[in-house]
C-alpha cells in the first residue's frame, strides 16, 4: 500500500468543502490514517513549495496557502497516489474534469481547493513536513476485504 499527502487549502476549508473533500476519499475506498487541521507558517510554506521558487505565482501561492486554515490528511491504500492526483483533478480547475475536486468546485488556477503529492518521493517529502510518525493511526476500514480483490 502506499501513503500519500493530500491538503484542504485554505479556500476549500472556507467555503465548507472539508466535508466533501473527506467523503470522496472515504467513498474510493482509500483510509485516511492522518488528519490535522492548522495554519502553515510561512517557513512551512516555503518548505512545502520550494520547487516553485522563482516562478511568478510563487509569492501569491505562499500568500493564499498561509491566509488562512488548511486540513491536512495521510491517506493510505493501493495506488493511493495516483488515485489521490485523479480524484483532484489537473492543477487549473478549468481544465479539470467533471467528477474531479477541482472540475465540480474550482474556477481559477489560484483557488484550487486541494494539494495532491504527484509522486512516491514528494508524498515522503511532504507527509514528513506535516506529520510526525505518531500522528498516524494504524487500522483498517471494515469493507477492504470487500475493496481489495
Ligand atoms: N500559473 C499559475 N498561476 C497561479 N497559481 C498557480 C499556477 N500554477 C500553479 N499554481 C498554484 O501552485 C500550486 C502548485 O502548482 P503545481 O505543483 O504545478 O500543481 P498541483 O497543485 O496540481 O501539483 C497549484 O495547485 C496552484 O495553487
Ligand atoms: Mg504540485
Amino acid at each position: 500500500m502506499e501513503t500519500t499527502f493530500l491538503m484542504v487549502k485554505p479556500d476549500g476549508v472556507h467555503r465548507g468543502l472539508i466535508g466533501k473533500v473527506v467523503s470522496r476519499i472515504e467513498e474510493r475506498g482509500l483510509r485516511i490514517v492522518a488528519m490535522k487541521m492548522m495554519k502553515i507558517d510561512r517557513e512551512t510554506a516555503e518548505e512545502h513549495y520550494a520547487e516553485h521558487e522563482g516562478k511568478d505565482f510563487y509569492e501569491p501561492l505562499l500568500e493564499y496557502i498561509t491566509s488562512g486554515p488548511v486540513v491536512a490528511m495521510a491517506v493510505r491504500g493501493n495506488s493511493a497516489i495516483s488515485l489521490i492526483r485523479d480524484i483532484v483533478g489537473e492543477t487549473d480547475p478549468q481544465d479539470a474534469s467533471p467528477g474531479t475536486i477541482r472540475g465540480d468546485f474550482g474556477i481559477d488556477i489560484g483557488r484550487n481547493i486541494v494539494h495532491a503529492a504527484d509522486s512516491e518521493e514528494s508524498a515522503e517529502r511532504e507527509l514528513n513536513i506535516f506529520f510526525k510518525s505518531q500522528d498516524y493511526q494504524e487500522y483498517s476500514r471494515v469493507e477492504e476485504n470487500w475493496i481489495y480483490e
